[in-house]
C-alpha cells in the first residue's frame, strides 16, 4: 500500500486530487467509483475547481457510487444520490445518465442488488474512492462482512448509526438499513484511493495498514489490493507512524 501523510485536511484533499486527476486526464472515459461522507468533500471541491479553471471534462466519464440508504431517494437531502448531485455532479459537465447508484427505494431489494452487481461487472472502476468508518468499515461493509461479498442490503451497526447521526436532525431519523457494494466489488477496482482524516480514524487506519487481514476489520482487505493508495492527515496517521 502506498501511504501519503498530509499535514491537514486541505493538503490531504489536494494530494487525493492529484491521484484522481491522473486517472481522469489519462482516460477521459474512465469509470470513477465514488464515495459520500465528509472525508471526500475536499477532493470533490478540487475536482470542481479544476473543471472550472482548466476545463477538465467529465462528459464521457461514468461513475458508480458505493452505497445508498434503504428507503431514501433523491428527494431526501440525506440520500447519497442527493449528496452526489449537490457536492459534485451539479458542478461538473457530467451526463447524469452516466452516474450510477443503488436505488434506495427499490421495492424488490434482491433484484436491485442483482441489477447493481451486473452493472458493476460491466463498469469496472478505474479508480475507487473510499472513506473509512471509525470501526474499520468501507462503504457500509460492517465488521464481519465476508471478503467475497457483492452488492447487498445491510443492517447498520450502532456505531455507524451514531457516527452518521450528526448529519440528521436526530438519531431516530438515520435509516437502519442500506444498500452497499460488497468488498469483492470494491477490490475489483483497478486502483483504490482511500482517505482518512482526524484522530477518530487513527485506530481504523492502523487496522487498514498494519493490523491483521481479517473480516473483523473490513478495510484490512485492502492490504491485498495491488494498487491501493492511502492519503491521510497526521491525526489519522498517529498509530502508523
Ligand atoms: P466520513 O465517513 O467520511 O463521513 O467520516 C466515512 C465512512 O463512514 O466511510
Amino acid at each position: 500500500m502506498k501511504i501519503i501523510v498530509a499535514k491537514n485536511y486541505e493538503e490531504m484533499s489536494a494530494r487525493a486530487f492529484e491521484v484522481m486527476a491522473e486517472v481522469v486526464k489519462t482516460n477521459p472515459q474512465a469509470v470513477l467509483g465514488l464515495a459520500t461522507g465528509s472525508t471526500p468533500l475536499g477532493l470533490y471541491r478540487n475536482m470542481i475547481e479544476d473543471h472550472k479553471k482548466n476545463g477538465t471534462s467529465y462528459k464521457q466519464i461514468k461513475t458508480v457510487n458505493l452505497d445508498e440508504y434503504a428507503g431514501l431517494d433523491e428527494n431526501s437531502d440525506q440520500s447519497y444520490v442527493y449528496f452526489m448531485r449537490k457536492n459534485l455532479f451539479d458542478s461538473l459537465d457530467i451526463d447524469r445518465k452516466n452516474t450510477n447508484i443503488e436505488d434506495g427505494t427499490a421495492s424488490d431489494r434482491k433484484a436491485e442488488c442483482a441489477r447493481y452487481n451486473a452493472l458493476l461487472h460491466e463498469l469496472q472502476q478505474d479508480i475507487q474512492v473510499l472513506g473509512i468508518g471509525s470501526n474499520g468499515h468501507i462503504a457500509f461493509n460492517e465488521p464481519g462482512t465476508p471478503f467475497g461479498s457483492e452488492t447487498h442490503v445491510v443492517d447498520l451497526t450502532e456505531s455507524t448509526i451514531k457516527d452518521n447521526s450528526r448529519l440528521f436532525k436526530n438519531i431516530d431519523e438515520v435509516p437502519r438499513q442500506a444498500f452497499t457494494m460488497g468488498l469483492k466489488n470494491i477490490m475489483n477496482a483497478k486502483k483504490i484511493l482511500i482517505l482518512a482524516n482526524g484522530e477518530n480514524k487513527a485506530q481504523a487506519v492502523y487496522g487498514l495498514v498494519k493490523g491483521e487481514v481479517t473480516e473483523n476489520v473490513p478495510a484490512s482487505v485492502l492490504q491485498l489490493h495491488p494498487d491501493c493508495t492511502l492519503v491521510c492527515d497526521e491525526a489519522a496517521a498517529r498509530l502508523i507512524l
